[in-house]
Protein backbone atom coordinates (compact mmCIF):
# COMPACT_ATOMS: atom_id res chain seq x y z
CA UNK A 1 0.00 0.00 0.00
CA UNK A 2 1.06 3.39 -0.65
CA UNK A 3 2.30 5.80 1.99
CA UNK A 4 0.21 8.46 1.64
CA UNK A 5 -2.98 5.79 1.60
CA UNK A 6 -2.00 4.48 4.62
CA UNK A 7 -1.27 7.31 6.96
CA UNK A 8 -4.42 8.28 5.36
CA UNK A 9 -6.29 5.31 6.27
CA UNK A 10 -4.44 5.48 9.81
CA UNK A 11 -5.71 9.11 10.40
CA UNK A 12 -9.43 7.86 9.59
CA UNK A 13 -9.49 5.92 12.76
CA UNK A 14 -9.64 8.98 14.52
CA UNK A 15 -12.79 10.18 13.36
CA UNK A 16 -15.89 9.22 15.82
CA UNK A 17 -19.54 9.49 15.30
CA UNK A 18 -20.94 13.29 15.98
CA UNK A 19 -17.53 14.55 15.25
CA UNK A 20 -17.23 17.44 13.37
CA UNK A 21 -14.59 16.94 10.89
CA UNK A 22 -11.84 19.63 9.09
CA UNK A 23 -11.18 17.92 5.82
CA UNK A 24 -7.46 18.59 4.54
CA UNK A 25 -6.58 19.26 0.57
CA UNK A 26 -3.85 17.11 -1.25
CA UNK A 27 -2.99 13.92 -2.47
CA UNK A 28 -2.51 12.15 1.45
CA UNK A 29 -5.85 14.42 2.46
CA UNK A 30 -7.71 12.32 -0.37
CA UNK A 31 -7.09 8.91 0.60
CA UNK A 32 -8.11 10.07 4.81
CA UNK A 33 -11.47 11.34 2.67
CA UNK A 34 -12.04 8.08 0.38
CA UNK A 35 -11.85 5.98 3.88
CA UNK A 36 -13.88 8.52 5.48
CA UNK A 37 -16.58 8.06 2.71
CA UNK A 38 -15.87 4.50 2.75
CA UNK A 39 -16.58 4.47 6.62
CA UNK A 40 -19.98 6.26 6.06
CA UNK A 41 -21.42 3.95 3.57
CA UNK A 42 -20.45 0.84 5.25
CA UNK A 43 -20.28 1.76 8.93
CA UNK A 44 -23.24 4.11 9.21
CA UNK A 45 -20.51 6.89 11.02
CA UNK A 46 -22.36 9.95 11.11
CA UNK A 47 -20.32 12.88 11.06
CA UNK A 48 -20.18 16.35 9.42
CA UNK A 49 -17.57 17.69 7.41
CA UNK A 50 -16.07 20.94 6.93
CA UNK A 51 -13.56 20.71 3.44
CA UNK A 52 -10.65 23.17 2.90
CA UNK A 53 -10.49 23.64 -0.42
CA UNK A 54 -12.85 23.07 -3.56
CA UNK A 55 -11.45 20.20 -5.03
CA UNK A 56 -12.03 18.26 -1.41
CA UNK A 57 -15.71 19.86 -1.34
CA UNK A 58 -16.11 17.81 -4.97
CA UNK A 59 -14.50 14.60 -3.54
CA UNK A 60 -16.46 14.69 -0.43
CA UNK A 61 -19.88 15.21 -1.89
CA UNK A 62 -19.38 12.60 -4.44
CA UNK A 63 -18.39 10.32 -1.42
CA UNK A 64 -22.10 11.39 0.02
CA UNK A 65 -19.97 13.09 3.55
CA UNK A 66 -22.54 15.54 4.81
CA UNK A 67 -20.78 19.10 4.54
CA UNK A 68 -20.61 22.59 6.53
CA UNK A 69 -18.90 25.81 5.82
CA UNK A 70 -16.81 26.87 8.40
CA UNK A 71 -19.17 29.58 9.70
CA UNK A 72 -22.05 27.09 10.03
CA UNK A 73 -20.32 25.15 12.50
CA UNK A 74 -19.24 26.36 16.23
CA UNK A 75 -15.96 24.26 16.04
CA UNK A 76 -14.49 21.58 14.18
CA UNK A 77 -13.55 18.64 16.73
CA UNK A 78 -10.95 16.61 14.58
CA UNK A 79 -8.79 18.71 11.08
CA UNK A 80 -6.84 15.79 9.64
CA UNK A 81 -4.37 17.25 6.69
CA UNK A 82 -1.62 16.27 4.51
CA UNK A 83 1.78 18.93 5.08
CA UNK A 84 4.47 19.87 2.81
CA UNK A 85 7.43 20.22 4.97
CA UNK A 86 7.43 18.90 8.96
CA UNK A 87 10.18 19.82 11.52
CA UNK A 88 10.91 17.43 14.94
CA UNK A 89 9.25 20.31 17.09
CA UNK A 90 6.06 19.42 15.22
CA UNK A 91 6.23 23.15 13.15
CA UNK A 92 5.22 23.05 9.13
CA UNK A 93 4.95 24.54 5.40
CA UNK A 94 1.72 23.46 3.93
CA UNK A 95 0.05 25.09 1.27
CA UNK A 96 1.81 23.29 -1.92
CA UNK A 97 -2.07 22.01 -3.14
CA UNK A 98 -2.52 25.81 -3.12
CA UNK A 99 -5.37 25.81 -0.38
CA UNK A 100 -3.26 27.17 2.26
CA UNK A 101 -5.87 29.80 3.51
CA UNK A 102 -8.92 27.92 4.34
CA UNK A 103 -6.38 25.14 5.36
CA UNK A 104 -5.32 27.71 8.24
CA UNK A 105 -9.05 29.09 8.95
CA UNK A 106 -10.36 25.70 9.45
CA UNK A 107 -6.70 24.19 11.36
CA UNK A 108 -7.69 27.73 13.73
CA UNK A 109 -11.25 26.69 15.13
CA UNK A 110 -10.17 22.64 15.26
CA UNK A 111 -10.01 21.46 18.76
CA UNK A 112 -7.64 19.12 17.76
CA UNK A 113 -5.26 18.27 14.41
CA UNK A 114 -3.49 15.38 12.59
CA UNK A 115 -0.69 15.84 9.78
CA UNK A 116 -0.63 13.11 8.02
CA UNK A 117 2.76 12.60 5.53
CA UNK A 118 4.90 9.98 4.37
CA UNK A 119 8.40 10.11 6.01
CA UNK A 120 10.13 12.57 3.00
CA UNK A 121 8.20 15.09 4.97
CA UNK A 122 9.69 15.03 7.85
CA UNK A 123 13.12 17.48 8.10
CA UNK A 124 15.84 18.88 10.28
CA UNK A 125 15.23 22.52 9.18
CA UNK A 126 12.38 24.06 7.24
CA UNK A 127 12.72 25.81 4.15
CA UNK A 128 13.49 22.97 0.95
CA UNK A 129 10.16 22.83 0.02
CA UNK A 130 9.24 26.62 -1.18
CA UNK A 131 7.05 28.48 1.86
CA UNK A 132 3.84 30.12 -0.24
CA UNK A 133 2.15 33.19 0.71
CA UNK A 134 -1.10 34.09 -0.67
CA UNK A 135 -0.99 37.62 -1.84
CA UNK A 136 -3.91 40.21 -3.35
CA UNK A 137 -3.70 40.22 -6.91
CA UNK A 138 -3.09 43.87 -6.46
CA UNK A 139 -0.46 45.28 -5.39
CA UNK A 140 1.52 41.63 -5.38
CA UNK A 141 4.12 43.00 -8.13
CA UNK A 142 5.25 45.11 -5.29
CA UNK A 143 5.32 42.21 -2.66
CA UNK A 144 7.64 40.24 -4.98
CA UNK A 145 9.73 43.09 -5.58
CA UNK A 146 10.39 42.99 -2.08
CA UNK A 147 10.93 39.46 -1.81
CA UNK A 148 13.09 39.33 -4.32
CA UNK A 149 15.24 42.78 -2.54
CA UNK A 150 15.32 40.48 0.27
CA UNK A 151 16.92 37.62 -1.11
CA UNK A 152 13.69 35.58 -0.88
CA UNK A 153 13.86 34.04 -4.43
CA UNK A 154 10.04 34.68 -5.41
CA UNK A 155 7.90 32.81 -8.31
CA UNK A 156 4.67 33.38 -8.70
CA UNK A 157 2.45 29.80 -8.33
CA UNK A 158 1.11 29.21 -12.36
CA UNK A 159 -1.55 26.74 -12.79
CA UNK A 160 -1.62 24.05 -15.95
CA UNK A 161 -1.99 26.33 -18.54
CA UNK A 162 1.34 28.53 -17.64
CA UNK A 163 -1.01 31.35 -16.10
CA UNK A 164 -1.08 32.57 -13.17
CA UNK A 165 -2.65 30.53 -10.57
CA UNK A 166 -5.62 32.18 -8.76
CA UNK A 167 -6.82 30.16 -5.27
CA UNK A 168 -10.12 29.21 -4.57
CA UNK A 169 -10.33 32.63 -2.37
CA UNK A 170 -9.22 34.52 -5.42
CA UNK A 171 -5.55 35.83 -4.53
CA UNK A 172 -2.27 34.66 -6.19
CA UNK A 173 0.29 32.76 -4.36
CA UNK A 174 4.30 33.82 -4.40
CA UNK A 175 6.56 30.86 -3.57
CA UNK A 176 9.73 31.89 -1.80
CA UNK A 177 12.77 29.97 -2.29
CA UNK A 178 14.79 30.03 0.62
CA UNK A 179 16.24 26.65 0.96
CA UNK A 180 16.66 26.78 4.98
CA UNK A 181 14.28 29.17 7.08
CA UNK A 182 16.15 29.30 10.50
CA UNK A 183 13.87 31.36 12.69
CA UNK A 184 10.16 30.04 11.30
CA UNK A 185 9.02 32.26 13.91
CA UNK A 186 10.39 34.99 13.04
CA UNK A 187 9.41 35.14 9.30
CA UNK A 188 6.03 34.24 10.04
CA UNK A 189 5.65 37.52 12.09
CA UNK A 190 7.62 39.45 9.03
CA UNK A 191 5.20 38.04 6.70
CA UNK A 192 1.92 38.38 8.58
CA UNK A 193 2.67 42.45 8.87
CA UNK A 194 2.95 43.16 5.41
CA UNK A 195 0.23 44.60 3.63
CA UNK A 196 -1.09 42.74 0.87
CA UNK A 197 -0.39 39.33 1.97
CA UNK A 198 -3.37 37.59 3.31
CA UNK A 199 -1.78 34.57 4.96
CA UNK A 200 1.77 32.18 4.61
CA UNK A 201 1.99 28.45 4.70
CA UNK A 202 3.94 28.43 7.90
CA UNK A 203 1.34 26.43 10.11
CA UNK A 204 3.11 26.85 13.51
CA UNK A 205 1.88 25.68 17.37
CA UNK A 206 -1.01 24.36 14.80
CA UNK A 207 -0.55 20.27 15.29
CA UNK A 208 -1.08 17.99 18.17
CA UNK A 209 -0.50 14.35 16.20
CA UNK A 210 1.71 13.79 13.12
CA UNK A 211 1.00 10.13 11.86
CA UNK A 212 4.29 9.27 9.36
CA UNK A 213 3.56 7.36 6.64
CA UNK A 214 6.73 4.23 6.74
CA UNK A 215 7.73 0.87 4.80
CA UNK A 216 6.96 -0.87 8.02
CA UNK A 217 4.03 1.00 8.76
CA UNK A 218 2.06 4.19 10.11
CA UNK A 219 3.81 6.51 13.22
CA UNK A 220 2.15 8.30 15.17
CA UNK A 221 4.49 11.33 16.76
CA UNK A 222 2.23 13.37 19.73
C1 LIG B 1 -2.43 21.89 0.26
C2 LIG B 1 -1.54 21.35 1.30
C3 LIG B 1 -1.27 19.90 1.27
O1 LIG B 1 -1.73 19.36 2.45
C4 LIG B 1 0.19 19.68 1.12
O2 LIG B 1 0.61 20.33 -0.06
C5 LIG B 1 0.53 18.19 1.03
O3 LIG B 1 0.02 17.68 -0.17
P1 LIG B 1 0.26 16.18 -0.62
O4 LIG B 1 -0.43 15.33 0.38
O5 LIG B 1 -0.36 16.11 -1.99
O6 LIG B 1 1.74 15.93 -0.66
O7 LIG B 1 -1.04 22.05 2.15
O8 LIG B 1 -2.50 23.28 0.31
Amino acid sequence: MELKQMVGIEAAKYVKDGMVVGLGTGSTAKFMVDEIGRRIKEEGLSIVGVTTSKNTEKQALALGIPLKSIDEVEVVDLTIDGADEISRDFQGIKGGGAALLFEKIVATYSKECIWIVDESKMVEKLGAFALPVEVMPYGSQQLYRLFEKKGFAPSFRKNENGDTLTTDGGHYIIDLHLEVIEDPRALGTYLDQLVGVVEHGLFLDMVNKVIVGHEEGPETLN
